[in-house]
């Protein structure tokens, strides 16, 4: 299974990777969670990435599509891969494209931006495996502490009302148009996003049951 995530920031696309993954054995390409590594690491590209992640705004094509092309050469994504926030602009569905993948599906997941909005208030991160957890939603077993790594639980930077309000104008400008590209090509599948996060995880694998 090659697979995109596709869907607004909040709507619950790494909550959904973590699960596919475990359940496919397949690894998640996650440019989101890739560039907080390189922030983290203090690396050339996480320096430049900060500024533009911090103010809600996607980081320029060539330092993303440079670190998708490096991560699909890897051996362990050959049998297959689930991209996590990869496209996000036509540049970056072009270069993918150029890249000579295929792709079997493009699962992308509707929530309004009210609902998203309400939801991010609420996400927390593991500050070491990047896991994502909701207060009321998707909560860890101890308050504050990572249920796969022992981890602290953090409030993402780019979580607050006024970014997440920016990273939803972005989305609507920049990344939605590209469903259009994948619907033309037939690979595009909608879910309803839910408010009970077990009820979109039913949905996304009914969509899944008919790839196996
Ligand atoms: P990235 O890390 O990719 O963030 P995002 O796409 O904005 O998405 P999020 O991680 O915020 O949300 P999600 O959809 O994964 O939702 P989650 O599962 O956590 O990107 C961050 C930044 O990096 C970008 O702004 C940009 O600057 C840069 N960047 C990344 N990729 C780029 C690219 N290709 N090009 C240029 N720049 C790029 O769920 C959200 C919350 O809701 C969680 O708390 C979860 O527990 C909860 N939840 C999930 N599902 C449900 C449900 N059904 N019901 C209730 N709660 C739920």
């Amino acid at each position: 299974m090659k697979m995109i995530l596709f869907g607004a920031p909040g709507a619950g696309k790494g909550t959904q990777a973590e699960r596919i993954s475990d359940r496919l054995q397949i690894p998640i390409i996650g440019t989101g969670m890739a560039l907080r590594e390189a922030i983290a690491q203090g690396t050339p590209n996480g320096l430049e990435a900060k500024s533009y992640m911090d103010g809600g705004h996607l980081v320029p094509d060539e330092i993303v599509i440079g670190i998708i092309k490096d991560r699909l050469a890897q051996p362990d994504c050959q049998k297959g891969f689930i991209l996590d926030g990869f496209p996000r602009t036509v540049a970056q569905a072009k270069a993918l494209d150029a890249m000579g993948v295929p792709i079997d599906l493009v699962l992308d997941i509707e929530v309004s931006d009210e609902d998203i909005e309400r939801r991010m208030t609420g996400r927390r991160i593991c500050g070491k495996c990047g896991a994502s957890y909701h207060l009321i939603y998707n909560p860890s077993e101890k308050e504050g502490v990572c249920d796969r790594c022992g981890g602290e639980l953090t409030i993402r930077s780019d979580d607050k009302p006024e970014t997440v309000r920016e990273r939803l104008r972005v989305y609507h400008e920049q990344t939605e148009p590209l469903k259009g590209h994948y619907a033309e090509s037939g690979k595009l599948r909608t879910v309803i996003g839910q408010e009970e996060l077990a009820d979109t995880s039913r949905l996304v694998d009914e969509v899944l049951e008919a790839y196996r």
